[in-house]
Parts: C-alpha cells; structure tokens; sequence
C-alpha cells in the first residue's frame, strides 16, 4: 500500500504526491501546492489545533473513543491502584518505572527540594490576604526563576535535571503557603520524615501539634489524584510548556505560563466551577431545571465534555472509587448525591449524548478535595501540583527534539490592504460619516 496521497490543484491541474507519516501529512508539504509563479503555497488552517499534531510524543497515550489512558505505555488504572505518585513521576520524567533504590534515591532528591527560599516566602508574603492562590501559585513559581538564573541553560543534562527536581519538589510547597497566606496562618516548614502527599498535608494543616499525623486513608487518596492529574499529552497547558519553552525560555517561567493556562475555566479552573455549579443547584430536585437552562444554551455543564475523551474519561471512574475511600473518612459530601444525579440525567439526555459529553476528570475531583477539606479555590493549585511533573516531561522531549525549534504558528491575514497614512485631523470623520 502506497502510503502518499495524490493531490490534484484543479486551479491548475497540476498533480502531487504528499508522503503519508505515521496517520499525517507534513503541512510544509503542502508549500508546493502553489496556484501560480511566485504564490508561497497552501499552509494548512486548523483554528485551536483541532486536527494538528505540533510534535511526536512518547510520554502518554489516550484513545478518546476507547476511553484508554496510559503513560509510557502503562494503563493509568494499573498506575493508580499499584504505584506511588512519585514513582509515576519518575515513569514520566525518565521513561521507566523506577527499581526500587531508584525510587529510594528519586524520593530522597525531591524531598530535599521541598524547601523555598526565605525570600521567595517573603515574596508571598506580598500578596493581599484575598488573593487567589492560583494567581499566588503562578506568580511564586515564575518567581523562582530569579532564585535560579543558571536554569537558563535549558540544554545542560545535569542543570535541566536540577531544576526538576527543584520544581517537583517545591511546588507542593507553594500550594501550601498560598493556601496559608490566604487563611492569615505560619506557614508550615516541610517534613522530611513524611511521604510526598503526607508532608503536603502537613504544610496545609498542621497547626500547634509538635508533629503534624496524615490520615493514611486521605494521604492515599490524595496520592491517586495526583498520579490521575500528572499528565495529558497535548492538552492546552502542556501546548503552552512546550510553546514558552520552545523560545527557550527556563522551565520555572515555562511552568509558570502553563499553569496560567491551566488556570482557565475550560481547563483546570473547571473544577472548582464544578463546586459552584452543584452550589447553584442547591439539591437533587433542581437538576432537572439546571440542565433545561444548560440545554438551552445558557452555561456549560462543567465537568463534562473533552476534546479528547467521546465516551468517557478513565479518570473519572477511578476518582469516584478514590472518592468513596475519603468519604469513608471524612462522612459523604451532601453534594454528591446532586452529582450523582446530575450524572445519572445527563447520560440519559439527548443533547448531551448527541454531542458526547461525559463526566471528565474535574467533574468528581472537587467534591472529593472539598471532602477532604480544601476550599474550591484552591482545586486548581491541587491540579497544577501533579501537573508539574506533565509539563516537565513534555518540556523536556520539546528541548531534546531535534525537530523542535521556536514555535512561531503562521496565520491568515484578513485585514485591510494597504491604505495611505491619515493625519491625525482627517481621523473619526469617515467613522462618523459612516456611523451616520
Ligand atoms: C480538562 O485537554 C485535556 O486533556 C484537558 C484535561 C487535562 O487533563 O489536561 O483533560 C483537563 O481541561 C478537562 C476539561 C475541563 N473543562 C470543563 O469541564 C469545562 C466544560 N467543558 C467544556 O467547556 C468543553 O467540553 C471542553 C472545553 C472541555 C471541550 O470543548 P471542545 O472539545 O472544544 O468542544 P466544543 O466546545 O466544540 O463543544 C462541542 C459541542 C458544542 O455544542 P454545539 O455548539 O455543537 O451545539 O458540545 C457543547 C458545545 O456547546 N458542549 C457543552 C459542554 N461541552 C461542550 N455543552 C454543555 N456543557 C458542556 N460542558
């Protein structure tokens, strides 16, 4: 089978053959097509790259109609149930599943990274009581690239290594502070003796007792959520890592810009709008009334619907496992039976089967994290910790693609043609005339 397609240019006749690569064509070879002497040729036109691979990748893999997940070839459900959230970051960072003294040895790395330095708290320190710690997080982050001037050297092994482990280790870290800051209390020095999740815990809660004790249950649970959040190929964050980086820009400034993303209600901000959705409904029997308003066009169902994901997303089934072992804990979050039958209306609703739309990742995450005590603000911060490990990981096979080079995207000029220079006398009159 000839793997090339044959092209025929009825503006001029003319035929081309465009090799076939791996399910794509390579839009540059589209630059041939030309309609006459001295035309640049076709570019493909393809608005929020609905249809464009921007890079070869061997860090996840999602089949959106099989609702399949897999990271470096590992089923996300084996992950989640068998693996640490370190040793998942290791698998993405490095490609394998680490032996155990190199998960020994990886842990004892980014625990000694969990430290900030004492200006960068003062840093924080700045921000208005109410700040959103999102924009804290974002902020604090691309502060660190001022701690670090050498993580400009972007292609040195030994300092890009460095700096993630700097930034697996540190993120967690800021979370927590931002969620301190906003709350008015100390901020809480990090644990050594404590795992990844556990020592989180601890910075976010531990108040006057001499050693702060995870739940094993809750720290668990919030180990699964992480390793279910870590990455997600070529997701609107991770395009923005790779683009920041592509100039390149240090990874602490590049983290900082796809958590920006990240922070947007399409994105990542959708699960703290998930809490204020199932806020706004109030109860069970308003459901129905909630998703006529929805079907009517008025607001989104959040926490439902992906680009990627036709049938469901794998995530959200093993959140609501993770969910029911914190509510074990913490007693069942009211909001979960509007949920439930928000879901259970949903599935069975036309419009929303006909365009395909199914619980996503946010949709449970957020009754669960508001369960286990955090406020809604603080959901995105929550998705962004694990997310740091993603964004590393496509960032870093960006910097070692040799096919990669600084994205610079081209576009479609629809504006006016030349026009001659207007003084500044002569300016408003057509507007005015026209508006007339
Ligand atoms: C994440 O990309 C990733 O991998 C992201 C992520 C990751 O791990 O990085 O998985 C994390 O971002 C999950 C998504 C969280 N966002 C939300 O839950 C917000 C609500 N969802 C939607 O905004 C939407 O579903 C998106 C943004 C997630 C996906 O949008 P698409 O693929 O661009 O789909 P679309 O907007 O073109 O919608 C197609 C149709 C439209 O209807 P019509 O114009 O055809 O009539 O479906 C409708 C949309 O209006 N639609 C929804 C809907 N999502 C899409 N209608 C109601 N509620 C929704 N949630």
């Amino acid at each position: 089978m000839k793997e090339t397609l044959t092209i025929i240019d009825n503006r001029t006749d003319l035929r081309y053959e465009v090799p076939i690569h791996q399910g794509t064509v390579r839009t540059m070879d589209l630059r041939k097509i030309q309609a006459g002497p001295g035309d640049f040729g076709l570019m493909g036109y393809d608005p929020a790259f609905m249809n464009t691979a921007s890079c070869q990748s061997a860090i996840t893999f999602i089949d959106g109609d099989k609702g399949i997940l897999r990271y470096r070839g590992y089923a996300i459900e084996h992950l989640a149930e068998k693996c640490s959230f370190l040793e998942v970051a290791y698998l993405l960072l490095f490609g394998e599943l680490p032996t155990a003294a190199e998960l020994n040895a990886w842990v004892d790395t980014v625990t000694h990274h969990t430290m900030i330095h004492e200006t960068t708290k003062k840093f924080l320190e700045g921000f208005r009581y109410d700040a959103h710690p999102m924009g804290m997080f974002i902020s604090t982050v691309a502060a660190l690239s001022t701690v670090y001037p050498e993580a400009r050297n972007v292609h040195d092994p030994a300092l890009r290594h460095l700096q993630m482990c700097r930034l697996v280790g540190k993120v967690p870290t800021i979370a927590a502070y931002t969620y301190r800051h906003s709350l008015g209390y100390p901020y809480v020095y990090p644990d050594n003796e404590l795992s990844y999740t556990a020592n989180f815990m601890n910075m976010l809660w531990k108040m006057v007792e001499p050693k702060y004790q995870a739940n094993a249950q809750l720290a668990r649970a919030l180990d699964i959520l992480f390793i279910l959040h870590a990455d997600h190929e070529q997701n609107c964050s991770a395009n923005v890592m790779r683009s920041v980086g592509s100039s390149q820009a240090d990874p602490f400034v590049s983290v900082a810009a796809a958590a920006a993303a990240l922070s947007g209600p399409l994105h990542g901000g959708a699960n703290e709008e998930v809490l204020r959705m199932l806020d706004e409904i109030g109860s069970k029997d308003k459901v129905w009334s909630y998703l006529e308003q929805v079907k009517a066009g008025h607001g989104k169902l959040m926490g439902f619907g992906h680009r990627i994901y036709k049938n469901y997303d794998p995530r959200a089934q093993i959140i609501k496992w993770a969910a029911n072992q914190v509510f074990e804990v913490t007693g069942r979050n009211p909001k979960l039976e509007i949920a439930l039958e928000l879901e259970r209306i949903a599935l069975e609703d036309d419009y929303f089967v006909k365009r395909r739309l199914y619980p996503n990742v946010d949709f449970y995450s957020g009754i669960m994290y508001q369960a286990m005590g955090f406020q809604p603000d603080l959901f995105t911060v929550l998705f962004a910790i694990p997310r740091t490990v993603g964004w590393l990981a496509q960032w870093q096979e960006m910097v070692q693609d040799p096919e990669q080079k600084i994205a610079r995207p081209r576009q479609v000029y629809i504006g006016s043609e030349q026009r001659d220079f207007l003084p500044i006398e002569r300016r408003g009159v057509r507007a005015a005339s026209s508006a007339t």
